[in-house]
C-alpha cells in the first residue's frame, strides 16, 4: 500500500504474524525504499514482498490539458490557501533506480502493478533468488503475465481498494470468479485480491483455487498503518460510498467518494495528475480535510477493524 498507509512496521507485523508483509515502494525514492526495506529487516527475519509500479512511458500532455486540469483544482487550492496548482517537471520515480535498491536488498518476493516486469529486470531478480509476481485484473492480463515468465499472479477483483492493478482499467471482475478462470487457464500460483475482509472470504478464494490471499483494506485501520487522521476518520464513519476515480492520480483507483472525486472531470494521465494533486493531498492531511485526500478503500471497508496487524492476520486466517 504505497503512499503512506503501508509502513515498515505494518509489513513486519504481518510477517511476524505468519503472513507475507508487503512494502509498497512505488512513490519512494530509491534511497527511502532501501531504508524502508532495512527497517523491516531490523524488525523481522521473515519474508518480505516489495511492490513497485511497472515502468510506463511518461505520456506527453498538451498545454490545454494542463490548463483544464489545473483549473479544476484551483478552487480547492484557494480554499486551503495554497498557491495555484502547477505541474512539476518530474512526475514519477525512476523504476530502474528503484529496482537497483530492490536488487541490492533482495526481498524474498517482488511484485508490480500496472504491467509487465521488463525481461532484464526479471532476469536480474531471478538471478538473486527473488520471486516475481504480476497483477492481473482479467484473464487476458493473467495470460500475458504467465507468458512474461513471472512466478505467480495476483488476481485483483473489482472490489479492491486502491489502483486497478492491471492495464485494462475498466476490468472489474468478481474476485472468486476471476480466480477460478485464471487457475484453470494457467499453472502458476494465484494470489487472490479484492474484497477479502473475513476468514470466510479468504476460505472462498482458496477454495476457488488461490494459493494465497492478498488483503489491503482489511489493514487500513491497523495500529501499525500510516493512515492520516482525516482518512482514518472517514473510514471509521463509514458513511461514504466507494467510487472508481481518476481524480487523484490519472489512473482508475477505488476510494471513498469526496468532493474532489465529484469535481474532477478532466484529469491528466498518470502520473501527471498524481504529481499535480500532491500539494493538495499533503495540505489536506495536515489540516484534516478528508475531501481533498485520496481515501483508497475497497468495497468492504466498513468491515476494517481498528486493532493490531497480528490480530487482523489471525482474524483473516481460515
Ligand atoms: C490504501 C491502498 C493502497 C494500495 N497501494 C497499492 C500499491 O502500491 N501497489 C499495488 O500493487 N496495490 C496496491 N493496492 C491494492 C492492493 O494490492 C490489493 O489489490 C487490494 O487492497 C485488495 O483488495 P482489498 O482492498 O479489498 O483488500 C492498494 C490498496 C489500498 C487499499
Amino acid at each position: 500500500m504505497a503512499g503512506g498507509v503501508g509502513t515498515p512496521a505494518l509489513a513486519a507485523a504481518v510477517t511476524r504474524a505468519g503472513g507475507l508483509g508487503s512494502l509498497g515502494g512505488a512513490y519512494l525514492t530509491p534511497h527511502a525504499l532501501r531504508d524502508a526495506i532495512r527497517e523491516v529487516r531490523a524488525l523481522t527475519n521473515g519474508p518480505l514482498l516489495v511492490n513497485l509500479f511497472a515502468p510506463q512511458p511518461i505520456p506527453t500532455v498538451t498545454r490545454e490539458a494542463v490548463a483544464l486540469a489545473t483549473a479544476e483544482l484551483a478552487p480547492f487550492h484557494a480554499a486551503l490557501n495554497l498557491s495555484p496548482p502547477t505541474l512539476p517537471e518530474r512526475v514519477q520515480e525512476d523504476f530502474t533506480a528503484q529496482l537497483d535498491a530492490v536488487l541490492e536488498e533482495r526481498p524474498e518476493v517482488f511484485s508490480v502493478a500496472f504491467g509487465l516486469i521488463p525481461p532484464d529486470a526479471l532476469a536480474a531478480l531471478r538471478a538473486r533468488g527473488v520471486l516475481t509476481v504480476g497483477t492481473a485484473t482479467s484473464l487476458a492480463e493473467a495470460l500475458a503475465l504467465h507468458d512474461s515468465g513471472v512466478d505467480a499472479i495476483t488476481v485483483q477483483g473489482g472490489a479492491a481498494g486502491g489502483h486497478r492493478g492491471g492495464w485494462q482499467e475498466d476490468a472489474l471482475a468478481e474476485t472468486v470468479t476471476l480466480v477460478q478462470e485464471v487457475t484453470r487457464a494457467t499453472p502458476l500460483p494465484v494470489i487472490a485480491a479484492g474484497g477479502l475482509m473475513t476468514a470466510g472470504d479468504v476460505r472462498a478464494a482458496l477454495a476457488a483455487g488461490a494459493t494465497l490471499a492478498q488483503c489491503g483494506t482489511a489493514f487500513l485501520l491497523a495500529h501499525e498503518a500510516g493512515i492520516s487522521p482525516p482518512y482514518r476518520q472517514a473510514v471509521q464513519e463509514g458513511t461514504r460510498d466507494t467510487v472508481l476515480t481518476r481524480a487523484y492520480s490519472g489512473r482508475a483507483a477505488r476510494g471513498l467518494r469526496t468532493t474532489l472525486t465529484d469535481a474532477v472531470t478532466h484529469p491528466l494521465p498518470f502520473s501527471h495528475q498524481n504529481a499535480l494533486t500532491r500539494p493538495l493531498r499533503t495540505a489536506g492531511a495536515q489540516t484534516g480535510q478528508a475531501d481533498v485526500l485520496s481515501l483508497w478503500a475497497g468495497t468492504g471497508y466498513r468491515q476494517a477493524q481498528a486493532t493490531g496487524a497480528a490480530q487482523i492476520v489471525a482474524d483473516l486466517t481460515p
